[in-house]
Parts: structure tokens; sequence; C-alpha cells
């Protein structure tokens, strides 16, 4: 049971930035990815489609035998995760959520959230600016639309061209001082997105997820022992 691996699910190859952030504070576990490429984007679909897709990528986690799963997704952890924690009361689910708490304390005043259609409107991340926002913060929320699907392409023309889309419309770029990356899939342009606020420091919840998914292998025993690097397996939909 200690050598079963952690799951970890996203829509294609975004959540393979959370995987990394993992390995590096837990190199001795075994990993089993599973990109759901062929229902990428997750930013725009139904509440109830989404649903049903996070059900069915924890049911092939579980039957690759993981020990815990990690939403390695923004969109799927503000919309869905209560309800998978709900529908599969024996799993334990880390989630990927934007990183507002560490961009609010670094105590920037302005600060841009970029995320998913999904992730922007939904209600989880209106009370995570809520809760952590401090007077004299703006936090502007800022959909990318399909900057996922074009990072997934991994087209770099593509993915400029995208990125020239979504932020040229974005007043003082040069204003900004923190930008959260809210979507799995942004730090894999991390240096594109870097070039259109040269100022903002870039964060994203890797290293959160990492330290809860620590905390909570811990607190239930569940850590593998092995002093060798474990392995990762991957698998993506068609
Ligand atoms: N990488 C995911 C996220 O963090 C999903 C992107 C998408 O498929 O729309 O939101």
């Amino acid at each position: 049971m200690l050598d079963a691996p952690i799951g970890v699910f996203d829509s294609g190859i975004g959540g393979i930035t959370i995987l990394q952030a993992v390995r590096d504070l837990l190199p001795n576990e075994n990993y089993v990815y599973y990109g759901d490429s062929r229902n990428c984007p997750f930013g725009t679909k139904k509440l109830s489609e989404l649903k049903q897709i996070v059900c069915a990528a924890t049911e092939f986690l579980l039957k690759k035998q993981a020990k815990l799963i990690i939403v390695a997704c923004n969109t799927a952890t503000t919309r869905t995760i209560e309800y998978l924690r709900k529908s599969f009361p024996e799993v334990q689910f880390i989630g990927t959520e934007p990183a507002i708490k560490l961009a609010c304390d670094t105590g920037a005043s302005n600060i841009l959230l970029l995320s998913t259609e999904g992730t922007a409107h939904s209600s989880r991340t209106q009370e995570l600016i809520e809760e952590n926002i401090r007077p004299g913060q703006t936090v502007e929320n800022i959909p990318c639309l399909g900057l996922a699907e074009a990072i997934e392409t991994r087209d770099e023309k593509k993915i400029l061209e995208n990125l020239m889309k979504n932020f040229s419309k974005i007043e003082d770029r040069e204003e900004i001082e923190v930008v959260i990356l809210g979507c799995t899939h942004y730090p894999l342009a991390k240096a594109e997105i870097q070039k259109f606020f040269p100022k903002a420091r870039l964060v994203d919840g890797g290293i959160g997820v990492a330290k809860q998914t620590k905390k909570v292998l811990e607190a239930s025993k569940l850590l593998n022992k092995n002093n060798v690097r474990g392995k990762e397996e991957y698998f993506f939909s068609k």
C-alpha cells in the first residue's frame, strides 16, 4: 500500500506541472498521471459534464491502485472537488486552487489572476479573493479564452497569438506586480507570459499542492518509505 502510486489528473499536459512540484518534494513516491486530452478543455464544460469527467478520471486512477488523488486542475478543483469528496468518501483528494492567498500575502497592490472561464467564474474563486484580499489591494480576475487549449497544442505560434489576443486589452500591464497562474497549463508558457508583464512576479499553486500532499500522506501514514526514486506512468485519453 505504501508503494501504491499517487494519482494525478488534468485535462491534458497541464497537471504535469503539479506532478513535478510534488515529485520535487516527494521524490521517492510512485506516480500515475492521467491526462484526459479527449475532454480538453475542462474550462468551458457545463458543470454536469465536468462532474462526470472527474468521476471517470478518479475511477481510472483507482483502478491503477492510487493511494491518494491530486486534482491537478484549478477548474476541476474549484467547481467539483466537494462533489468528488462526496462521491468517493473513502478517497483522499488534494485540490489545486489558484494561488490567491500566496499573491495577497506578498502585500502587492496590483494583482492579476489568470485562469479558465470555469475557474474565473466559480464561486470558490470569488470566495478565495474575498477571504484573502487586503485593504488597498486589487485582484483583477481575467478568464483567458482558449489559452489552455493553445498550450495543449505545444505550438509556439498558436500560444503567442492567443497571449496577444487575451493580454493586449489589459491596461497598465507594467503596473502589475503579481500574476497568478490560475490554470495548471499556464506555467508551461511562463516565459512567454512573463514578457507581457515584465515587472510582475508569477506565482502558481504547485508548491502548495506539494506541501499539502506530504502533510496528508504523513498524517495517514501513507508515505512511501523506499529510499530510491519512484517511477512515473503516464496515460492520456484520445
Ligand atoms: N489545467 C486545467 C486548469 O488548471 C484545465 C484547463 C482546461 O482544460 O480548460 O484549470
